[in-house]
């Protein structure tokens, strides 16, 4: 949620760190704030209300001197958005600053608890209790290590710290409590990085390590100690990860979301590629780490995941079930818990998530790890924390998304589940070398196709112009389009702040069909997926009602085409892979239409890429 980065090291902190929280932003953007210690020990903090354009323009070009620092960006849990409330937090003294990701859910006793011992506490946060804690340690004569021991045994939820006192120069700890998000030590040659998100440390060093839930870093710039929170050391390696920084520039496009919305057909292609292989026909998943018998062995399926990654995994459940013949379920991961779900280590597992961070998702796999089930996750980013609790994973090859609104990871962990499908039914002998010759070979035609639906974004962007000022929208599909429809409403909700609702189209009738009018817009997925004469009933029905068809149509099926008040084309695939294609014309309309409504494409508001809180 909340984006940390700390540096130590010979060059002056405050540009690099700033630079860090640029890459961070997209993790919160409520404020941001940077503290640095200069040569004299002297601490320095700047901080600014809203986006990090702000804090810079308040430094005026002109940052603070020192060697190391910390810095944040804030997505506000406790305490308005301000200037005040923003991190870093410090002591009664100064000398102690803290940033922090995640909620002390008993900051309200701490409060009261340092008040009743005279300290002066002055924002609104649950954070700036944590500096006021070690404050007290280190006053009743503890080193900084041990005071911060001892301060995270007091706090209560899932958290990554980060903090330095003026008292020991040059050294910044920190640590994860729980699932409230990674953190990532970077090691570059006579300097050190610390960060919540592996992608602002990578264009320094893909030297990294990761901690653990219970594991302190003490970062100075020779390097790395590591303690558990008893304090005993720990031995970690530093690991290299490979990841192409420059990818995340936003290239030739005016938005990140465009750029990754183009970029789909490539990351298909990349996350098969290797995995799929036609003559003779197979699939091979490199990280499974799985056996093929535990494999064989399950009778069930269960997905999880939040948002766009649950949308995904709702497509899965239809390959779990058409090409694995396996019994499979979806939940929402912050469902997950509250079901007391009948598993075991005969239901495998998956999970879903661009980050590998969603703390929701990571307390729905902690759940299935106690009850022995095999686990999963198709991930994006390599070495998240989903990778390292789920036994295996898929991880899909889309590089950095940095637009919040997920995009390209919709069609390629789609795409994972197809292949992890594929590859189970195989195991499972009820998918031969005819049918995975059949299923991959239609894969394969996937990238092409997704170009040419690309191509129409003129079309779309016309549509766009034409509805963009009504302010609901309905999206109505069945089948394995239907998670489309609850996509398509996601998207178009989260970067224009229209209201939208996906619904099964058979759902029309039972209720929402009361909303249609001659105001309303509703976009009919009506493909030729064996849904096709049902769709066409609900576009009558919604016509009948003067309400404004956009229609998802095959391409040359004029019939529909006709009935709809404007209708965009697909290029026929098959049934199962449709969604890879109807995902494109959603993702555009959305984005021309939060263009024409002026929104903050890459940052909406109130939203964070990663959700590690919960
Ligand atoms: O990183 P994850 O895939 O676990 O994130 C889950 C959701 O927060 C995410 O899919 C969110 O719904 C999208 N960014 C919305 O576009």
């Amino acid at each position: 949620m909340c984006g940390i980065m700390g540096y130590a090291g010979e060059r002056d902190a405050a540009p690099i760190l700033l630079e860090g929280l640029q890459r961070l932003e997209y993790r919160g953007y409520d404020s941001a704030g940077i503290a640095v210690i200069d040569d004299d020990g002297v601490i320095h903090i700047a901080k600014g209300a809203g986006k990090l354009g702000a804090l810079r323009s308040g430094l005026e070009g002109v940052y603070p001197a020192g060697r190391t620092g910390i810095g944040h960006t804030r997505w506000a849990t406790h305490g308005k958005p301000t200037e005040n409330n923003a991190h870093p937090h410090t002591d009664c003294t100064g000398d102690i600053v803290v940033i922090h990701n995640g909620i002390v859910e008993n900051y309200l006793e701490l409060r009261a608890e340092l008040r009743d011992r005279g300290h002066k506490l002055r924002s609104e946060t649950d954070t700036e209790v944590v500096p006021h804690l070690v404050e007290s340690y280190v006053g009743g004569g503890d080193d900084l290590l041990t005071a911060f021991r001892r301060t995270i045994a007091r706090l209560e939820g899932a958290h990554a710290l980060v903090v330095f006192s003026a008292k020991e120069p040059g050294r910044i700890l920190a640590a994860r409590v729980g699932n409230a998000g990674g953190v990532v030590v970077g090691y570059g040659v006579g300097e050190m990085f610390v960060s919540s998100d592996l992608s602002a440390v990578l264009p320094e060093t893909q030297r990294v390590t990761f901690l653990a839930d219970g594991e302190i870093a003490s970062i100075t710039a020779g390097g790395a100690e590591y303690v558990d929170f008893g304090g005993a050391p720990l031995t970690k390696t530093p690991q290299h990860v490979p990841f192409d920084p420059v990818s995340a520039a936003k290239g030739a496009y005016k938005h990140f979301m465009l750029k990754e919305i183009m970029e789909q057909p490539q990351c298909i292609v990349d996350t098969f590629r290797g995995r799929a292989s036609f003559d003779p026909p197979g699939v091979e998943l490199e990280d499974l780490h799985i056996a093929d018998d535990v494999l064989a062995s399950v009778t069930r399926v269960v997905l999880v995941g939040m948002g766009t990654s649950m949308h995904a995994a709702l497509v899965g459940r239809t390959y779990f079930e058409q090409i694995a013949r396996l019994p499979a379920e979806v939940d929402n991961s912050s469902e997950f818990r509250y079901r007391d779900s009948l598993i075991g280590p005969e239901t495998l597992v998956i999970s879903v998530a661009q980050s590998g961070e969603t703390v929701d998702t990571l307390e729905a796999m902690a759940d299935a790890k106690r009850h022995g089930a095999p686990q999963i996750t198709i991930c994006n980013t390599p070495g998240a924390q989903t990778t390292r609790v789920a036994d295996g994973a898929v991880l899909t090859r889309c590089g950095p998304e940095v637009a919040v609104a997920s995009t390209k990871t919709l069609t390629a962990s789609i795409t994972a589940l197809y292949l992890l499908a594929c590859h189970v039914g195989r195991i499972r002998g009820v998918v031969d070398d005819a049918r995975l010759a059949e299923l991959l070979g239609e894969l394969v035609h996937v990238p092409a196709l997704m170009g040419s639906v690309l191509k129409t974004e003129p079309e779309i962007a016309a549509i766009a112009h034409a509805l963009s000022s009504r302010p609901n929208f309905l999206f109505l599909a069945r089948g394995t389009q239907y998670p489309m429809a609850m996509e398509g409403a996601l998207k178009l909700k989260e970067v224009s702040y229209i209201h939208a609702e996906g619904y099964p189209a058979g759902e029309m009738k039972h209720g929402p069909i009361a909303l249609i009018d001659k105001m309303m817009p509703v976009v009919a997925l009506a493909l030729d997926d064996g849904t096709r004469e049902k769709m066409l009933s609900n576009i009558e029905q919604v016509r009948a009602r003067d309400g404004i068809v956009v229609g998802i149509v095959t391409e040359g099926d004029a019939e529909i085409a006709a009935k709809c008040d404007y209708a965009l084309s697909l290029p026929r695939t098959t049934p199962l892979l449709y969604p890879l294609l109807s995902a494109i014309p959603m993702q555009l309309l959305s984005y021309h239409i939060a263009l024409l409504r002026g929104c903050d494409v890459d940052q909406p508001r109130n939203l964070a890429k990663t959700v590690t809180v919960e």
